[in-house]
C-alpha cells in the first residue's frame, strides 16, 4: 500500500554508500523466545551509536534523555550484520538529537530493521543540564 510501512522501510535504505556508526554481528544470546534478535538489544545499540554522532559535535558529557518514534520494521535475525546509521537532526540549547536507522544484511539485501530519533541533554558534573559546545572541526 502506498506510504504504509513497507514504503517507509523502503525509503530508509539509501542508495549512497554510508559508514555506520557501528556494525554488528548479532549473537544467539540475543535472542528473543521467537528466535529473533530482542529489541532491547537494538534499543542498546541505538542509544551507543546516538551516542557516537553526539561525540562528533560535542566533547561535553551526555545523558540519554529520551528514545522517541521507535519502529521496529521488521525482525533480526541470529548472525546477521546490523548497521546504525545517524544524522544529528537538531542541536538545540542543552540537547542534541539524533535519528538513526538500522539496516540488517540478509543475503545480498539491505533490509531496513528498526529506527529511532534519540536525544541526549550535556550536562555538567552534577548532572544538570549546560549549553551544547560544539567541537570546532578545521
Ligand atoms: C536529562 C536531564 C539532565 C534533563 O534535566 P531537566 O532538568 O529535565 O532538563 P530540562 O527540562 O532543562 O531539559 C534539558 C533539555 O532536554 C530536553 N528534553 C527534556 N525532556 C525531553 C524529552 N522528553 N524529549 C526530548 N527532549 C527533552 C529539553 O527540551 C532541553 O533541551 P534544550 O535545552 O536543547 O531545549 C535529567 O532529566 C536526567 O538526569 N535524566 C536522567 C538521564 C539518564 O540517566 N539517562 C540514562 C538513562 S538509563
Amino acid at each position: 500500500m502506498p506510504g504504509g510501512r513497507a514504503d517507509k522501510a523502503e525509503k530508509m535504505i539509501s542508495s549512497e554508500p554510508r559508514d555506520p556508526a557501528i556494525r554488528v554481528i548479532l549473537l544467539p544470546r540475543d535472542t528473543n523466545k521467537h528466535g529473533t534478535i530482542f529489541g532491547g538489544v537494538i534499543l542498546s545499540y541505538i542509544d551507543l551509536a546516538g551516542a557516537a554522532a553526539v561525540s562528533r559535535v560535542t566533547a561535553q558529557r551526555i545523558v540519554t534523555v529520551a528514545i522517541k518514534e521507535v519502529v521496529f520494521h521488521a525482525p533480526v535475525l541470529v548472525g546477521e550484520a546490523v548497521s546504525f546509521y545517524t544524522e544529528v537532526t537538531r542541536v538545540g540549547n542543552t540537547s542534541v538529537t539524533v535519528h538513526v536507522d538500522v539496516e540488517s544484511m540478509r543475503g545480498d539485501k539491505r533490509v531496513a530493521v528498526t529506527e529511532a530519533d534519540i536525544t541526549f541533554v550535556c550536562v555538567d558534573k552534577d548532572g544538570k543540564p549546560v549549553p551544547v559546545e560544539l567541537i570546532k572541526h578545521n
